[in-house]
């Protein structure tokens, strides 16, 4: 038996992909000021910066694009998407939106009140930023592990720390918390899913005291394949039985469909509350566009759907996960220091154990995620300190446990061996770490910073 999945597909349509030489990869990260969201697609070689809207359709998804139904109201693809979220999700409304902060901007506005609490597992970057925006103040309420790139013994570290949660409905009151945010899997903390028993302690807890419970639903087809595989009754379970009864336990969720409906754009807002599914319809034509297509055209509406019942087929999923943990193990065996366990979308660097001799005021991720780029044309994203940004109070930097360097995975795109080449740059760096240089600001933006900020090497 392989020990890995191999593709559960075959190659239709390829795209040729550039490779520059080392000299035009140094000029390339110099112009993007060391921040690899500002380089070119075309200097890239391997792209990891994202699992977000870069996946490969299927033969099927790009079928469905050709009977795109464009008219300005009822589309027919917005019904087939709604009725595929309906039946694979559970929850009673849909709203269709460009991709998933477009969602987060609905739930956040008709939800939250100045002044209020928002629990989640930790942070996202444009989900904070909207509740933050509407007045509300995050409350970070993941488990402790969460925040320790070591701990790979724990299989669900993604999972709410119930006592942390109930501190702060004691603390601010039930009336202060309209929702609590569940992402299932978490991004930053490594990609790590939460358990359906977790997922059930918390639903009872809000619920016991009136606060809904919202999931970010962007990877649940990921957290359900490690429900699967890792939670005791689960394992005969379908992916799609698993996914039905996650969202069962909860009042609604946001999605972006770039990531598990393996499109390349678009996203929904879905809820059970007459009264808030109401209030979303009003404001998604304020934001997006007409309740049946939220910013979509036609055709991006029938991929979502098409994508979504490929993405929960077990061999797909189980192939996805496996790249990932496949990448991760070549990283590990060679002894460089990653998150562990490796989660559903990427492997993630430590980037304070892989660069000891910078502080995490010298940007080590920001500089481990440029130096990959010149040595070998792979593209991958800082998760510390620069995306953490700063405190909407007091305006101080925040300081995050995790510096990480996310190598992510797009769906279906790369192969076990374009992996391989990855992990031999990593270990390359590893081995040569001591001549990467910290980094200083030349331009820091005021909002989601890591975006367009611009740095130069420090001396
Ligand atoms: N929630 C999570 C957990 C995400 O990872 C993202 C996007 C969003 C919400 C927002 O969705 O991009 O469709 O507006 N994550 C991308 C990433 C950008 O690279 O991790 P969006």
């Amino acid at each position: 038996m392989l020990k890995f999945m191999p593709e559960p597909f075959k190659i239709k349509a390829v795209e040729p992909l550039k490779i520059l030489s080392k000299e035009e990869r140094e000029k390339a990260i110099k112009r993007a000021g060391y921040n690899t969201f500002l380089l070119k697609s075309d200097e890239v070689y391997i792209d990891l910066l994202t699992d977000s809207g870069t996946n490969a359709m299927s033969d099927n998804q790009w079928a469905g694009l050709m009977i795109g139904d464009e008219a300005y109201a009822g589309s027919r693809n917005f019904y087939h998407l709604e009725n595929t979220v309906k039946d694979i999700f559970g929850f009673k409304y849909v709203v269709p939106t460009h991709q998933g902060r477009g969602a987060e901007n609905l739930l956040s506005t008709i939800c939250i009140k100045e002044g209020d609490y928002i629990p989640g597992n930790m942070y996202f970057t444009t989900t904070r930023y909207h509740q933050e925006n509407n007045g509300g103040n995050f409350v970070d309420v993941i488990i402790d592990e969460a925040h320790d790139s070591t701990r790979g013994d724990i299989k669900f570290k993604g999972n709410v720390d119930l006592a942390k949660f109930q501190k702060l409905i004691n603390e601010v009151g039930p009336d202060k918390i309209p929702y609590i945010c569940v992402a299932v899997t978490v991004n930053l903390a490594g990609g790590q899913p939460v358990s359906m028993e977790n997922i059930k302690e918390v639903s009872k807890l809000a619920h016991e005291n009136g606060i809904k419970v919202m999931f970010d639903a962007t990877r649940c087809v990921e957290n359900a394949y490690f429900i699967k595989e890792n939670e005791r009754g689960y394992e005969d379970h379908s992916i799609k039985e698993i996914v039905k009864e996650l969202f069962s336990y909860g009042d609604g969720c946001t999605m972006s469909g770039k990531k598990d409906c393996i499109t390349n754009i678009g996203g929904f807002l879905c809820l059970n509350d007459e009264e808030l599914f109401e209030k979303a319809k009003e404001l998604v034509v304020v934001y997006e566009g007409m309740p049946s297509y939220g910013g979509l055209a036609g055709r991006d509406m029938e991929a979502m759907a098409r994508g979504l019942e490929e993405a929960i087929d077990y061999h797909y999923i189980k192939h996805r996960v496996h790249q990932v943990r496949y990448l991760g193990e070549k990283l590990e065996n060679a002894g460089v220091p990653i998150v562990k366990p490796t989660g559903g979308h990427a492997v993630f660097l430590d980037a304070k154990a892989f660069l000891p001799h910078l502080s995490q005021g010298e940007f080590p991720a920001q500089a481990l995620a440029a130096a990959i780029y010149v040595d070998s044309g792979v593209r991958t994203m800082e998760r510390g300190i620069v995306s953490a940004g700063r405190d909407k109070h007091t305006g101080k930097n925040h300081y995050p446990k995790l510096e990480l360097v996310r190598l992510t995975i797009p769906r279906r795109v790369y192969t076990y061996t374009h992996l391989d080449y990855v992990a031999e740059s990593v270990i390359h760096i590893w081995k040569n770490k001591y001549s990467i240089k910290g980094l200083q600001w030349t331009y820091e933006p005021k909002m989601l910073r890591f975006f367009t900020g611009r740095f130069e090497e420090k001396e």
